[in-house]
């Protein structure tokens, strides 16, 4: 189903819809990505994939709370040669599909970017935002220097489409998003999840096995759309909003704070039918205001 109010577009790619599957919550399936562009997902994000394989965290690594999930999953993922592989055999589903990338110093990205940058997709999200890894994620994601160079570096890299992802766990948010853009990305998603833990009343011990997590899901609604509300003045390119959407209202004020796009990833693990229902109210509501696309809406709460 396409819905002529919900043509969207970010650099030079379009996307039927301004709807994308978040990184990471289908794990590294590429059947259930393709899956999700079936179920009327506008685009999908890889989970994040890193040089070499890593094994993540043991269990417990995701809980299900009352608000939303915890999840310590470790940035688990094959390496990218592997991961080569199953783009390569995913050729025609790629058009839509963002590559997630993470690393610790700038030699990482440039190493999967330079084995993989051949293969027809639609771009990259680098991970400067996982909560609960160290040595990457956040910690690359606070520092100003290695944001610059990083952003630079797969800039120089590559011609494809560059969004940067985010994170809410600082408060250098500003600062770190005006490096992101001078260095040369082409929008950014905000936010990756929040930095939590839980505890076991029957163990008394945290209840993941690395302690700390990140928290997603509907309890981080809020904190998203702060974090997308400060930036509306401070960077000029587009935003992606991402945390906590699970309805389509939910969506309409992200664009309203001036999201161009949004990413889903909780919601889409507890209902499949998501992508479908957000895009049938988005356009329900376009159409009761009076508007001819969704794109009129973004940016409009300023
Ligand atoms: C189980 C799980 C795994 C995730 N893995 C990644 C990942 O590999 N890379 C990344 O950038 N974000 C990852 N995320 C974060 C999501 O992409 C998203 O930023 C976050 O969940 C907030 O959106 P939501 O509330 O719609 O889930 C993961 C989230 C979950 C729940």
């Amino acid at each position: 189903m396409v819905f002529s109010s919900l043509l969207s577009n970010l650099g030079n790619v379009s996307f039927p819809n301004p709807l994308l599957l978040a990184s990471g919550v289908v794990g590294n399936s590429f059947e259930e990505l393709t899956y999700a562009l079936k179920l009327g997902a506008g685009g999908v994000v890889t989970k994040s994939v890193g040089s070499r394989p890593r094994r993540g965290y043991p269990v417990p690594n995701v809980i299900k709370l009352e608000l939303g999930v915890l999840n310590a999953v470790g940035l688990s993922n094959p390496g990218v040669d592997v991961f080569k592989v199953g783009l390569s055999k995913n050729r025609k589903n790629l058009q839509h599909m963002l590559v997630s990338i993470f690393g610790s110093r700038p030699q990482e990205y440039i190493r999967i970017i330079k084995k993989i940058d051949m293969l027809p997709f639609a771009g990259y999200e680098l991970n400067l935002s996982c909560p609960h890894v160290k040595g990457v994620g956040i910690d690359v994601g606070h520092d100003l220097i290695l944001v610059s160079e990083i952003v630079r570096q797969v800039r120089k890299n590559t011609n494809k489409l560059l969004v940067v992802k985010l994170s809410p766990n600082t408060d250098k948010l500003i600062e770190i998003a005006k490096e992101a853009e001078k260095s040369g990305a082409d929008a950014l998603t905000l936010i990756n999840t929040v930095r939590a833990m839980d505890i076991d009343i029957v163990s008394h011990r945290p209840s993941l096995s690395n302690i700390y997590g990140g928290l997603s899901g509907p309890a981080i609604k809020y904190i998203a759309l702060r974090c997308v509300y400060e930036l509306f003045e401070e960077v000029n390119i587009p935003l992606i909003g991402c945390g906590g959407i699970s309805k389509w209202d939910d969506a309409i004020q992200f664009f309203l704070v001036r999201s161009r796009l949004v990413e889903i990833g909780t919601a889409f693990v507890q209902d499949k039918t998501i992508f479908k229902k957000i895009a049938i109210g988005i356009d329900a509501y376009v159409e009761r205001e009076g508007l001819k696309s969704y794109s009129e809406l973004i940016g409009s709460a300023h």
